[in-house]
C-alpha cells in the first residue's frame, strides 16, 4: 500500500530557492493505482518548453534536494504543468513525492530538454507514439498540442501496461483530448488510442513488439505495416522496451533522428523506474 503520511516540507519562505530553479505550488494530485499518480503544479510565466520535453524536479525537503528527470505531460500551451509518476517504495525522490498534497512546493529546474519533440521528426502521414507504463507522459503532452496534427494526418498512441488499472490515466487523457474545445477539433477522427495488457485478461493481450511481429497491431488499426515513406515513430518506456522497439522500427527501415538531425523515429527513456 502507498504510504499516505504527509511529507515534511519546507515552504519557500523557509529556504533559499537555488539559482536556476523554480519553486512551484502543487495544484492537484490524483492517485490511479498503488504504483501510479498524476500531479499538476503552477507554471512560472517565464517557463517555456516544447511539447514532449522533460525537466528535472525535486522537493525542498533536504539541503541538497534529489532531482529526477520527468517528462512534462501537459502541452506547451497549458497554464499549469502536469506530471505522471510511478511510486517507487524506496525511490530517493518518489518515496516522498508520492505523498505530496495540494499547496506543497515542487522544485523545478529552469531548463527543459528532450528528443521526443515534433522538431526531431520529418513530416509524415502517420506518427506512432509507442509507450509502456509512465512512458505515456511525453505523449500526453504531444497529443494535446495542435502542432502535432499540423505535422501528421494520423496520430496513433499505443500504451501497454501490465495491468488494466494502469491504463486509466491514458484513457481519461484521450477522452479529455477529444472533448477539449481547442484540441478536439484537430484530434477527432485522427487520434487513435491502442491499448494492450500483458499480465491480465484484456481484449488485446501482449507486448507492443509482439503485436508488431504478428501484424496484429496493423490489422487491428486497418493500416499497412510501418514504412519509412508514410510512418514516423516516437518511443518511450523502459530501457529494454526502447531497445526492442527501436530495433523493430529499424527493421521497418526507419532511422533515428535528433533535434539537430530530424529523421523518421526518436527515442527517450521513461526515466524514473
Ligand atoms: P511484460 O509484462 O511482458 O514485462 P514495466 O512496468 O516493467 O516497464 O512494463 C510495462 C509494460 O511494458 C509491460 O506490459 C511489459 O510487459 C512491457 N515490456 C517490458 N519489457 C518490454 C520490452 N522489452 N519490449 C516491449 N514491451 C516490454
Amino acid at each position: 500500500m502507498s504510504d499516505t503520511s504527509p511529507i515534511v516540507q519546507r515552504k519557500p519562505s523557509e529556504f533559499a530557492v537555488p539559482a536556476g530553479v523554480f519553486a512551484e505550488t502543487v495544484t492537484s494530485v490524483e492517485h490511479y493505482t498503488d504504483r501510479l499518480f498524476r500531479f499538476r503544479i503552477t507554471r512560472p510565466p517565464s517557463f517555456r518548453f516544447r511539447s514532449g520535453e522533460f525537466v528535472m524536479i525535486g522537493l525542498p525537503n533536504a539541503d541538497k534536494p534529489v532531482y529526477r528527470a520527468y517528462s512534462i505531460a501537459s502541452p506547451s500551451w497549458d497554464e499549469e504543468i502536469e506530471f505522471f509518476s510511478i511510486k517507487v517504495p524506496d525511490g530517493p525522490l518518489t518515496e516522498h513525492l508520492q505523498k505530496i498534497q495540494v499547496g506543497d512546493t515542487i522544485l523545478m529546474r529552469k531548463k527543459p530538454t528532450g528528443t521526443l519533440v515534433n522538431d526531431a521528426l520529418l513530416p509524415g502521414k502517420r506518427v506512432y507514439m509507442f509507450s509502456t507504463g509512465t512512458g505515456i507522459a511525453p505523449f500526453a503532452s504531444l497529443i494535446r498540442d495542435p502542432e502535432t496534427y499540423e505535422k501528421f494526418n494520423e496520430v496513433i498512441l499505443t500504451h501497454t501496461c501490465r495491468e488494466v488499472s494502469e491504463l486509466r490515466y491514458g484513457q481519461e487523457l484521450v477522452k479529455g483530448c477529444l472533448e477539449d474545445p481547442l484540441v478536439g477539433e484537430f484530434a477527432n477522427g485522427r487520434l487513435r488510442h491502442y491499448t494492450s495488457i500483458t499480465r491480465e485478461d484484456y481484449p488485446t493481450r501482449g507486448r507492443i513488439t509482439d503485436l508488431m511481429v504478428s501484424g496484429k497491431l496493423f490489422d487491428d488499426l486497418g493500416v499497412p505495416a510501418i514504412n519509412p515513406e508514410d510512418d514516423r515513430g516516437m518511443i518511450c518506456g523502459s530501457m529494454a522496451m526502447l531497445n526492442d522497439t527501436k530495433e523493430m522500427l529499424e527493421g521497418f527501415g526507419l532511422v533515428e533522428g535528433a533535434n539537430n538531425k530530424p529523421a523518421t523515429f526518436v527515442v527517450e527513456r521513461a526515466f524514473v523506474d
